[in-house]
């Protein structure tokens, strides 16, 4: 948000984390434009034209996965986009740091990391229409999708 001062933006978490997330934001000088909101995202997601969703997918299997990418399909109108912030499995045997997590997330959350392949299926079965996945720099890529 610093890097663009005229955006404005709803940071949504459960309740209770959101007194660290607003102190983050005053400590960061965006306070003022961001809105807060604690609920559940299985359940509903404020209405909004675009949605960034980091390190929230791979936290869970693939049915609860489904459900909060519907939740935020519910919520969005026609046109409006999603972003998926993960490290995305590359194909191959080769060791990547992904590969590692994705056992760490089955072992402690009955959780995975997922390919691009799964990352299609996952956001197609939630009636989103596919764009692509762009590295970054670092080891996490962006996957975009369209609320059609
Ligand atoms: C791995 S953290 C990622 C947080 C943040 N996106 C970031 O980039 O640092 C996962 C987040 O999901 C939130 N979360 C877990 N269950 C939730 C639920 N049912 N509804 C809304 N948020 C939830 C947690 O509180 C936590 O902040």
């Amino acid at each position: 948000m610093t890097a663009t001062p005229g955006l404005r933006g709803v940071l949504f978490d459960r309740p209770e984390v959101l007194p660290g997330a607003e102190t983050l934001l005053s400590a960061a000088g965006v306070r003022d434009r961001c809105e807060l909101i604690g609920d559940d995202f299985f359940a509903s997601v404020p209405g909004g034209d675009a949605y960034v969703l980091a390190y929230i997918v791979h936290d869970w299997p693939d049915a609860q996965a489904i459900g909060i990418l519907r939740a935020c399909h519910r919520a969005m109108a026609p046109g409006a986009r999603l972003w998926l912030v993960e490290q995305v499995v590359p194909p191959g045997d080769a060791y990547d740091r992904a590969k590692l997590l994705d056992m760490l997330m089955l072992v402690l959350f009955g959780a995975q990391e997922r390919t691009e392949a799964e990352y299609r299926a996952l956001l197609e079965g939630a009636g989103f229409e596919w764009v692509s996945v762009r590295p970054t720099a670092t080891p996490f890529s962006v996957v975009e999708a369209i609320r059609p």
